[in-house]
Order: C-alpha cells, then sequence, then structure tokens
C-alpha cells in the first residue's frame, strides 16, 4: 500500500470514529431483496415487470430516522441493476446512492448490499432502478422514514398511513422502449395510469369512518405531471420529501414526477359509501386517469359517481399559485432545523450563482437532451469511483458552464465542482414548450421563486426568502424559470438530473463534485468528512484494475 492510500485508510475511519456517524446503539435493519421478471398484465397487456420478492410494487422501505439501513440485492434480471433512493440524502456517502455516476452496477447473478444511514431526514420517499430504463419496468417501492418516538409529530397520529404509488404506464417491454430512444425516436404517450401498480379501480382502502389517515403519495412514473384528488374529501398537506409544510387544505394536488407528498385525510363521509381517488395526467392530451377506491364500513362495490373533477388540464397558472402556496412550517422547522442547520436561510449570503437550461437538440441524427448545452454521456467507469482512484481521463472538471453560453450543443461528461459549504442560488431555465423536474440527489433546496417567462436578476425581489419549501424534487413550468437555493453540506458526487425518464436518459443531468477548500490536490488532503469507499465496492471500467 502507497503511503498516501495508508493515511486516507487511517483518517477516515479514524474520523469515522470520531464524529459518530454511527453510534454503537444505532440500530441496524436488514433487508434481503430478490430482483427479478415477472409476468404482470396490470392494464391487460401482459409484461415482463421488475418485482423484489415477487412484489410490484416493490416492499415499502419502513424505516426510522438515524437506522442504519443495509439492503442486500440480488439482481436474477438478464441485466446489470442499480436502485436509487430518491430523496434519500446518504449524508456523506455518495457511495450509495446507486446511480451509474457513483456505483458500478450489480452484475446479473450477484449481489450487493447497499448499506446507508438515514440520519436527519423524517418523511417520505420512493426507490427505484436507475440504469437501462428498468424504471419503465417497475421495479420501484415507497420508503417511510418514520421520526423517533422521542420526537413528536407535528399533528394527531393518523390511525393508519397508506403508501399511494401513482405514475404512468407503458404496456412496452422497456427494453423495447429502450432502442427506440437509442434509435432517436421519442417515447410515446402512457398507456395508462397506475396506482400501487394496479389498473383503475383495483386498489382498495378502507377507511374507518371518523379516523384520519396519512397517505404518503409518489409520483414514481416516467413522465407524466399528475393532479391527485379524492371525492367528497380534503387533503391536509402536512410534508414533502422530508419537509413538514405549512399545514393546508387541498382539493386537487400536482405531483411531478419525482415528488413526493404526505396529506391527511379524515374519513367524514358516510357509512356504507365508496368514494373514488384518482390521479389525472396533466399538461399532455389524451388525459389519463388511474383510479383507486376508499371503502367505508359497509360499502358495497364501487363508488357510482363521477371521477371529481379538477383544474383545467392545461391551467398551468393554477399550478404555479399551488406551487408556490406549499410552503416549510417554520415552527416545526425553526425547532429542528433541516440538516442544512439553514434554517434562516434568508439571511446567508449566496456566493455562487448557476443558471442550468435545459434544452432539447439533434446530435449524431439522434434526439439529445442537454444542460447549457452539454447532453450528458456516461463514462465507463463511476465518476465517484474515477474521482477516488485520481483517474485523470475520465472526465473533465467544469467542461458544462456556469451559464448558458450560446456553445454548439455536444455530448460530455459534466461534472460542475461546487465548494463544501458555499450556499448557493441556482435557476433551472427552461425555454421548451415542455414541463421539466429537477432532483438533486443528496440534498434538499429551498425553491424561491418560479414564474414564467426568463429569469433576470430583478425576479430576486420577489423570492420567499423567509419560508420556501425545502424539498428534492422541484417542477419548472414550460417557457419558465424555477429557483432554489442550498447550503453545500454534503460532501461527495451527486447526480443532479431531470426526473423525466426520457429526459434523463437522453442526456439532461449532470454531476456535481461537493469538496472541501484544498481538496484540489487529493495527495495532502484526504477527503474529510466523507465516508470511506465501502469495503464491499464494486470495481469495473478504469477502476477494475485498482
Ligand atoms: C414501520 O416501522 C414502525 C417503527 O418500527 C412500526 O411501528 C410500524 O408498524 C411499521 N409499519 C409497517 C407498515 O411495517
Ligand atoms: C451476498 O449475499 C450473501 C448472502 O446473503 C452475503 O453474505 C454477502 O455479504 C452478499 N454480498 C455482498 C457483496 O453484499
Ligand atoms: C453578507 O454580506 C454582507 C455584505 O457583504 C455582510 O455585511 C454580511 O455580514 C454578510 N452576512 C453573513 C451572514 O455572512
Amino acid at each position: 500500500m502507497e503511503p498516501i492510500r495508508r493515511l486516507r485508510f487511517f483518517l477516515s475511519w479514524t474520523l469515522l470514529l470520531l464524529l459518530g456517524f454511527v453510534e454503537s446503539d444505532t440500530p441496524h435493519l436488514f433487508f434481503d431483496w430478490t430482483v427479478s421478471y415477472s409476468q404482470v398484465s396490470p392494464l391487460g397487456v401482459p409484461k415482463q415487470v421488475i418485482v423484489i420478492n415477487d412484489q410490484f410494487p416493490g416492499p415499502v422501505l419502513n424505516v426510522t430516522t438515524n437506522d442504519v439501513v443495509n439492503v442486500n440485492v440480488l439482481n436474477k434480471l438478464t441485466e446489470p441493476l442499480l436502485f436509487t433512493w430518491n430523496g434519500v440524502q446518504q449524508r456523506k456517502n455518495s457511495w450509495q446512492d446507486g446511480v451509474q455516476g457513483t456505483n458500478c452496477p450489480i452484475p446479473p447473478g450477484q449481489n450487493w448490499t447497499y448499506s446507508f444511514q438515514v440520519k436527519d431526514q423524517i418523511g417520505s420517499f420512493f426507490y427505484f432502478p436507475s440504469v437501462l430504463f428498468q424504471k419503465a419496468a417497475g421495479g420501484y417501492g415507497a420508503i417511510r422514514v418514520n421520526n423517533r418516538v422521542v420526537i413528536p409529530l407535528p399533528f394527531p397520529r393518523p390511525l393508519q398511513e397508506f403508501d399511494v404509488l401513482i405514475g404512468d404506464w407503458y404496456n412496452a417491454d422497456y427494453r423495447d422502449l429502450r432502442v427506440s430512444l437509442d434509435k432517436g425516436i421519442p417515447l410515446p404517450q402512457p398507456d395508462g395510469i397506475l396506482i400501487n401498480g394496479l389498473a383503475p379501480y383495483q386498489a382498495n382502502f378502507a377507511f374507518r369512518t371518523g379516523a384520519t389517515y396519512r397517505l404518503r403519495i409518489s409520483n414514481v412514473g416516467l413522465k407524466t405531471c399528475l393532479n391527485f384528488r379524492i371525492e367528497g374529501h380534503l387533503m391536509l398537506l402536512v410534508e414533502t420529501e422530508g419537509s413538514y409544510t405549512l399545514q393546508q387544505y387541498y382539493q386537487t394536488l400536482d405531483i411531478h414526477v419525482g415528488q413526493s407528498y404526505s396529506v391527511l385525510v379524515t374519513a367524514n363521509q358516510k357509512s356504507g359509501m365508496s368514494y373514488h381517488m384518482v390521479a389525472v395526467s396533466r399538461f399532455s392530451v389524451p388525459e389519463l386517469a388511474g383510479a383507486a377506491v376508499i371503502h367505508y364500513p359497509g360499502s358495497q362495490g364501487n363508488s357510482k359517481g363521477p371521477l371529481p373533477t379538477g383544474p383545467d388540464p392545461f391551467d398551468y397558472r393554477y399550478s404555479i399559485e399551488q406551487a408556490r402556496s406549499i410552503r416549510w412550517d417554520l415552527a416545526v422547522g425553526a425547532a429542528r432545523p433541516n440538516p442544512q442547520g439553514s434554517f434562516r436561510y434568508g439571511l446567508i449570503n449566496v456566493s455562487r450563482t448557476i443558471i442550468l437550461e435545459n434544452d432539447m437538440t439533434v446530435i449524431g441524427s439522434r434526439q439529445r437532451y442537454t444542460v447549457n448545452g452539454i447532453s450528458f454521456v456516461h463514462s465507463d467507469t463511476p465518476l465517484k469511483l474515477a474521482d477516488y482512484f485520481q483517474l485523470g481521463d475520465v472526465f473533465a472538471i467544469n467542461a458544462i458552464p456556469d451559464k448558458p453560453d450560446g456553445r454548439n450543443p455536444a455530448l460530455g461528461t459534466s461534472v460542475m465542482d461546487l465548494r463544501y459549504r458555499d450556499f448557493i442560488h441556482i435557476v433551472f431555465q427552461n425555454p421548451l414548450p415542455t414541463m421539466q423536474t429537477w432532483h438533486f440527489d443528496g440534498y434538499n433546496f429551498f425553491v424561491v421563486g418560479m414564474d414564467e417567462g426568463k429569469w433576470d436578476e430583478s425576479k430576486r425581489l420577489a423570492y420567499n426568502m423567509l419560508d420556501a419549501v425545502s424539498r428534492s424534487t422541484v417542477q419548472v413550468y414550460p417557457n419558465a424559470w424555477t429557483a432554489i437555493m442550498v447550503e453545500l453540506d454534503n460532501q461527495g458526487m451527486w447526480n443532479f438530473r431531470s426526473q423525466d425518464a426520457e429526459k434523463w436518459y437522453l442526456g439532461q443531468e449532470l454531476y456535481v463534485r461537493v469538496k472541501g477548500e484544498g481538496q484540489d490536490d487529493p495527495s495532502t488532503v484526504p477527503a474529510r468528512d466523507e465516508l470511506p469507499i465501502p469495503t464491499n465496492v464494486i470495481r469495473c471500467g478504469r477502476a477494475g484494475s485498482m
């Protein structure tokens, strides 16, 4: 072992113990997942679906904050596999993020154990397979991170919790969809909307009259924004992606691809009746609807009434106003700052402004999506491993500019270097007539503003600098912008992506490397404040021989 690496090894384990990353009394949970194909016909058309322990959707990952979670994944697919934990922050641990830039995929026939601590996060998230367009075959499931009993909930304890996974669905095989995308053929419109993997009217929920339920709703689909609503019932919004929100009632809720919400629903309607819960496509034609049925005691069969009506499918203004109304509950947030510790974020000086403009283009006669002119392509070696082993030729830092600069669109492996502990301002500018949703792995960020049109400095005057919601996935409306602020308190190599599976697959992503001052020369300072490379790390590409 050469001295530098030995030093790093020694320091990282010392740090680990000193900093108390994992306390000895922390519960360790173990899950065994066998991932395979199963023939399922959610919309009547047989399809090879990715199942976990024979389940679709996969089992709920039900854990408590600060638990150490071990998920042993046995890959019985015919292809490599990775899971990512959408919205779970993986503190100091991008090694476990499960995307192609951080991990070598688990080869077919092999198993690999993820091991991570869910630290300082309480809320609703989901997992999904992140490579090879496998999300189009299912393989997703809910993640609940519960509060420890010593920390009270900011609302009365519901009688029961339900996971509600909503998403668009394609009858086509995911490999055929992938081949089409590779050929430059755009994804068609979906065939329908599933709720918990089931066709309309197939999913059932039992309500007891007078009781209150928590619904943890995630949009696990590929590209369709969904409006969620329940016949005859209001929804009290309480949480999104690990932040408690200002508690407000909603009749309908727009849930964009990759977003998660918790709502409380009180069963204040009539016994003997049943009611529809629906997820209806937004901003696209034709209108598609998923539906589930809520049964009160003694109800006979399905609700006879029509599906509850919602907003006009192309009413963007309605949707923007709703998004702005979703704010952080300061009374809860201030008492227990989020991991960023930055609940008074309005007082922090911004150290850098980055503008990320998405676009659609054609490169080499294929449709591609770009960020600031670069369409991301993967290297043969995960960026995290390349960085760790100092393989200089895998990616170039700052291949992507901070702001769109009018360059000709090109393929590239974009990595942006960001400084640990900086407080940065990012503007997503969407010049296209389609919805966008953006996600930042490893972080929650404050959604300080969004509006139609083009962003300029003057927009900052209208930012919410007090109680903007802190979340990990945010939408950008057509020909519009969204601004976020984020404290970079989590070192590592993090994926910044479109949650739209098609745009992601075709290049709308980048990675950011967040690291401390003085770490530019890794031979002098080992990675501080980051967990050491896992002992079971899979090596591939140019890291294969390291
Ligand atoms: C989830 O875990 C919590 C805490 O361990 C437990 O109380 C609850 O019953 C579990 N729920 C499910 C659905 O397994
Ligand atoms: C594979 O599974 C076996 C048996 O459960 C386990 O002992 C081993 O640690 C797993 N291997 C990896 C790399 O996680
Ligand atoms: C922010 O910047 C202003 C002006 O440069 C300075 O006076 C202030 O102390 C800074 N605030 C913090 C919290 O660093």
